[in-house]
């Protein structure tokens, strides 16, 4: 039977970059949320002599080897459980393929949640078999560590609800989860290339004088901020806490005051991405602009872009303030989807499909 495995969308609130390391990387302080757009992953799985790996997608731009995340997750999963099996995994694409949401980085994680529940990996952890397969405590830390090699935001996915990112962004702890908020996603046409706009990052940093020891100092205390303004603001166990809360879909008239503005947050993050790509694509600019919408009374809670672009995101109290928001951008003739963040609890639940 194959299992379905929903693959959900990411935005970041605020992402601060650092100077370049000399591994390449950037050490970052994001906080991810996860949203309730979704991929859809379909996972077939036997245990067979030796591995086969096939990946199709209903999307052409999706490559079908081994340079597909959600291949990679498969191989590095499979030679960890000491595992050979015939794999299947089909992408369908619904999310933007290259847009700041982190698509391919949550297709890596629900090709590995269907992998995992194919081959009945999870009931038979702690289990009295073969002692590789371990506890599930030591599986739970060994795919985080997997999906840190597969891409620096895939172990966000492991996770779910608000993530606090640390180091490349692949060091990741839970944060209390606020009531979900109307988001809008943003999908121009224009294409950005991360590792080009990690290349702009240098050269701002070179021209500012950014150093590795300021900017250390500098991610410490946001990390530190973010953790504080979401531990005082959302205490566990209150609704809208990490238990989750289930969204009123339909009337989802936002609390009065939203406890994303509780936290403080909307009032400080930024996204350091927006100063490099900004300049280079006015048009992104131009459409947080119209996501904003300040100024008016269903302006957005926040609006940034999200990771590198080219996709932007804006919360908002209302859905009536979200259509709003869709209205602007279709006059502008930019593409959008409503959605909603996804609070760790419910991501998790409504991962399989029945
Ligand atoms: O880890 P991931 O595969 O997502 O990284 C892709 C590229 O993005 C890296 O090779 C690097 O150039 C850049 N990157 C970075 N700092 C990070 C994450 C990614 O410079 N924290």
């Amino acid at each position: 039977m194959p299992t379905a495995v929903r693959s959900h969308a990411k935005i970041n609130l605020g992402l601060y970059i650092g100077a370049p390391r000399p591994d390449g990387f950037h050490s970052l302080a994001t906080v991810y949320q996860t949203l309730e757009l979704y991929d859809l992953v379909t996972v077939t799985a036997r245990p067979a002599a030796a591995t086969t790996l096939r990946l199709t997608s209903n999307d052409s731009r999706v490559p079908t080897d081994e340079r597909n995340t959600a291949w990679k997750m498969a191989v590095l999963a499979l030679e960890a459980l000491h595992c050979t099996a015939e794999v299947e995994i089909h992408i369908e694409k619904r999310l933007p393929v290259q847009g700041g949401l982190g698509a391919g980085s949550a297709n890596a994680i629900a090709a590995l949640v269907g992998l995992e529940a194919e081959l009945g990996i999870t009931q038979n952890l702690g289990a009295p078999g073969p002692s590789h397969l371990g506890t599930r405590d030591s599986w739970a830390a060994k795919r985080l560590e997997l999906a840190a090699k597969v891409g620096s935001d895939v172990p966000l996915f492991l996770i779910g609800g608000a993530v606090l990112g640390q180091d490349r962004g692949q060091q990741v702890s839970p944060l209390p989860d606020f009531e979900p908020v109307w988001c809008v996603v943003a999908t121009p046409e224009v294409g950005v290339s991360t590792p080009q706009a990690f290349r702009d990052w240098d050269s701002l940093c070179a021209a500012e004088g950014l150093t590795a020891e300021v900017s250390a100092d500098k991610l410490k205390e946001l990390s530190r901020a973010y953790a504080s303004a979401f531990a005082d603001a959302i205490p566990e166990g209150r609704p809208g806490g990490s238990s989750g809360v289930l969204l009123d879909e339909e009337n989802l008239a936002g609390p009065k005051e939203s406890a994303l503005v509780r936290t403080g947050i909307t009032s400080w993050i930024e996204n350091d991405f927006e100063r490099v790509v900004f300049p280079q694509h006015p048009s992104l600019a131009e459409i947080k602009r119209i996501l904003s919408g300040s100024g008016t009374p269903e302006a957005a809670l926040h609006a940034s872009l999200s990771g590198s672009g080219s996709a932007l995101f804006g919360l908002y109290r209302t859905r009536g303030d979200a259509e709003a928001a869709r209205e602007r951008l279709r006059g502008a003739g930019v593409a959008s989807q409503l959605s909603h963040t996804l609070p760790r609890a419910k991501y998790w639940r409504e991962m399989l499909l029945p």
